[in-house]
């Protein structure tokens, strides 16, 4: 590849987006130390163990749990989907730095960015139909107490019967077939090889994204037996569904330390016309950790309002779990004679919902009220299979003082000995413990066979691979040595593939440049080899790497012969992580 971007050209744009900067529009940043960290945006945590050495000559960022890192483009890559070229392209943008000449008219991100303007003018196309001749879908939305202050901020729109009426506004704008299709906004005909509106008779909700982009659309049938009742923009290159929220826009604004999570368009929409603006909407598909994730970011707290049916309780259950396990506190609403939010504020109004949300149980307390759903409690086996339910649900408790609280609540309410009740809890804890050390263990011995997905030629090379990571590692921190060492070991004598490959592009690299940067590697390595490179940096930040230590590594790599060389003394990246934390204590 490495055809394009002058080194120069990534320095300023570096530069001109400090990664701190940029990650905290995704990710809450805590000062550690001398680095900033975050929770792991890439994967679920509860701790933060994605740290950021912004501060450095070349800022990067590298997570210890799931080894996700690299530069700022690599982080952007990674966050939001995207293909390198578009990465770089956005930072520009961002920057206002013009793009080089030669990248200008990169073939990929071109799609894309015109995917994003067709998505923009149908709808503004569906906003005007909504306000046109045909009033069927203004009178639909009056008719669900829309407000036409609502109808604007969310930029809703109608869809008339007509089967070309989007595809000839569109062509009209110069935009293809192939672009409708590729948006999911039209179909090629089985019939006649044309294409069709795929949104008709529907009013219209436009999906956007966190910079105000619109990446998809959402469409309500205003038949009375139109089918499906909702329709769906499916992924499409700008929109990958369960990456992003409903109304995100709006509620990562709102400042509260609360989101409420609702299931569909409707309910947000009523939900934010009450008041709350701090609400969502995981768009008609099961919630993802992904949106998890991304909500952490903004609150600490979430209060699921789903539906009040069977689907809706199994729904809250799962949702709960996957709250809890990126560390938001979920809570839960408990709606009466109502179906969803939508109805229940109509019925009982915006102050009647703010007492609800008010006084939405936490997920513990709701939890325990439903440990007797389905059990007959008056008979003694019922009762004992109840309070199995319950010690299981207090052992979920991380907090011990809050798992206290509920649990005498409970022993009153139950006529129980709170003592017995919490040895019950306290031997539940011990025994999921042992459970999770022998998996733990169970994994950890598996560990060399499984691990690096990313350079797999490492596997039963460990100490190859250790000695590689030495001498890049050194050669990271002191560029001036590179001809002393490239005369010792060549690229083609290292034995992973991945940093003999990372080794060859350094020795063509360096020479053009005056310092070290990661983003030698941008153009040539996935993010996850990224990942991989920066963590070598990351792993050894705490340790000296010696210019003894390079030779003796060079030597290992030297006399390196095909026995397998697993061996026990090899420091994992847990060995890696102690260390690190020992001498940033020493240091604090
Ligand atoms: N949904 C969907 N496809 C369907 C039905 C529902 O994608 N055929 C999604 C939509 O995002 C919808 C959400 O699931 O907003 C909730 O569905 P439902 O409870 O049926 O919709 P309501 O919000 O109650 O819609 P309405 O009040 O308009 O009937
Ligand atoms: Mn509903």
């Amino acid at each position: 590849m490495n055809v394009l971007l002058p080194q120069e050209f990534l320095y300023q744009l570096k530069q001109a987006n400090p990664i701190e900067t940029v990650m905290s529009a995704y990710v809450h940043l805590v000062q550690a130390g001398s680095l900033l960290k975050c929770c792991c945006p890439f994967h679920s945590e509860k701790t933060p163990s994605c740290m950021v050495y912004a501060g450095t000559q070349d800022p990067h960022f590298y997570c210890f749990g799931c080894h996700a890192g690299g530069d700022v483009i690599t982080f952007l890559m990674k966050i939001e989907g995207l293909p390198y070229m578009e990465a770089v392209e956005r930072l520009a943008q961002n920057a206002g730095l013009p793009m080089p000449q030669q990248a200008d008219d990169h073939g990929e991100s071109r799609r894309r960015s015109r995917l994003l303007e067709l998505n923009r003018c149908a709808a503004q196309f569906y906003y005007k139909q909504l306000c046109g001749e045909d009033k069927r879908g203004l009178q639909y939305l009056a008719e669900r107490k829309i407000t036409p202050q609502i109808i604007k901020k969310f930029g809703l729109g109608y869809a008339d019967g007509r089967w070309d009426g989007l595809q000839k506004a569109m062509g009209a704008e110069g935009f293809t077939d192939e672009e409708l299709i590729d948006a999911n906004l039209c179909s090629r005909s089985r019939k006649n090889d044309g294409v069709y509106d795929r949104f008709r008779n529907r009013v219209i909700f436009p999906i956007f994204d966190l910079r105000g982009s619109v990446i998809a659309f959402g469409g309500r049938t205003i038949e009375a037996d139109g089918e499906p009742k909702y329709l769906n923009s499916s992924d499409t290159p700008v929109f990958k569904k369960g990456r992003n929220l409903f109304a995100m826009q709006f509620a990562k604004k709102s400042q509260s330390k609360r989101m409420i999570l609702a299931e569909g368009y409707m309910d947000v929409i009523s939900i934010h016309q009450a008041g709350f603006e701090n609400v969502v909407a995981s768009l008609g598909t099961a919630l993802t950790p992904e949106q998890c994730r991304l909500m952490r970011q903004y609150c600490q707290e979430v209060v699921i309002a789903y539906d009040s049916d069977t689907a809706g309780r199994s729904a809250t259950a799962k949702a709960v779990n996957l709250l809890r396990a990126v560390g938001i506190q979920p809570r839960i609403l408990h709606m009466k004679d109502a179906k969803d939010p939508d109805e229940y504020i109509k019925k009982f109004g915006a102050g009647q919902f703010r007492l609800l949300l008010e006084e939405a149980d936490d997920a513990v307390k709701y939890a325990l009220e439903h440990c007797k759903d389905g059990i007959d409690v008056t008979a003694v086996d019922g009762k004992i299979t109840m309070m199995q339910k319950a010690v299981s649900v207090l052992a979920d408790v991380e907090n011990d003082m809050q798992r206290e609280i509920y649990l005498s609540d409970l022993a009153k309410q139950q006529e129980i000995d709170p003592a017995v009740l919490k040895e019950q809890v306290a031997r539940e804890i011990r025994m999921r413990r042992g459970r999770e050390k022998k998996q733990a263990w169970r994994a950890a011995v598996n560990q060399p066979l499984m691990r690096d997905p990313v350079n797999p030629t490492a596997v039963g090379k460990r100490k190859s691979a250790k000695a590689e990571e030495l001498i890049l590692c050194y050669l990271f921190r002191h560029p001036d040595a590179m001809e002393e060492i490239a005369q010792q070991i060549t690229p083609q004598q290292f034995v992973t593939e991945l940093y003999s490959r990372a080794y060859g592009v350094y020795l063509r690299e360096m020479p053009k440049l005056s310092a070290f940067t990661f983003s030698i590697f941008s153009e040539d390595f996935t993010p996850d080899e990224m990942g991989v490179l920066t963590g070598i940096s990351a792993r050894y930040e705490e340790i000296d790497v010696s210019h003894a230590s390079v030779y003796d590594a060079i030597d290992v790599l030297r006399n390196q012969n095909d026995t397998p060389q697993e061996s026990a003394d090899t420091l994992s990246d847990a060995d890696f992580r102690a260390i690190f934390d020992r001498k940033r204590k020493q240091k604090g």
